[in-house]
């Protein structure tokens, strides 16, 4: 018998594909996001879809390519508040939602991803 990753179960490189194009749509429309990222998604997206291979236990992508992710490091030189990791997170559920991600394992990959975000702040002291 085969252990099945988390990547597998969701449908692999194809639902990820839909997954984080979904998900830059919307970070390009959220005011307290966009304004982080550069005018072209091409490279970020590339780079994402990369690092949730590996996260979901599929292929090595981000770091064959890249190297070790470093992500806290990797996000010091933007600023990143309880704000922004709340807004990641919306946006990500909604892409989830419009994957068609649903169940049990969406919700433990959600929470992952939850950690992972407030594991990217670097500024506490945010006034809204
Ligand atoms: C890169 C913002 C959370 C994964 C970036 C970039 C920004 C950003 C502005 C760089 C865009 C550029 O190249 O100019 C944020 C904000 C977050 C957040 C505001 C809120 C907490 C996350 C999380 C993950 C993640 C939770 C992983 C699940 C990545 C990856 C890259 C990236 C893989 C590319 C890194 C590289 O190779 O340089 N993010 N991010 N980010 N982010 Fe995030």
């Amino acid at each position: 018998e085969s252990i099945r990753t988390p990547y597998e179960m969701i449908g692999g490189a194809d639902t990820l594909a839909r997954l984080v194009d979904a998900f830059y749509d919307l970070v390009a429309r959220h005011p307290d996001l966009a304004p982080l990222f550069p005018e072209d998604f091409t490279e970020v997206k590339e780079r994402q879809y990369q690092f949730l291979t590996q996260f979901l236990g599929g292929p090595a992508l981000y770091t064959e390519r890249h190297g070790h992710p470093m992500l806290r490091a990797r996000h010091m030189r933007f600023p990143i508040g309880p704000v922004q990791a709340e807004a990641w997170l919306a946006c990500m559920k909604t892409a989830m939602d419009k994957t068609g991600l649903e169940g049990e394992l969406r919700e433990q990959i959600f929470e992952r991803l939850r950690l992972t975000a407030y594991h990217m702040v670097n500024k506490w002291d945010q006034e809204e």
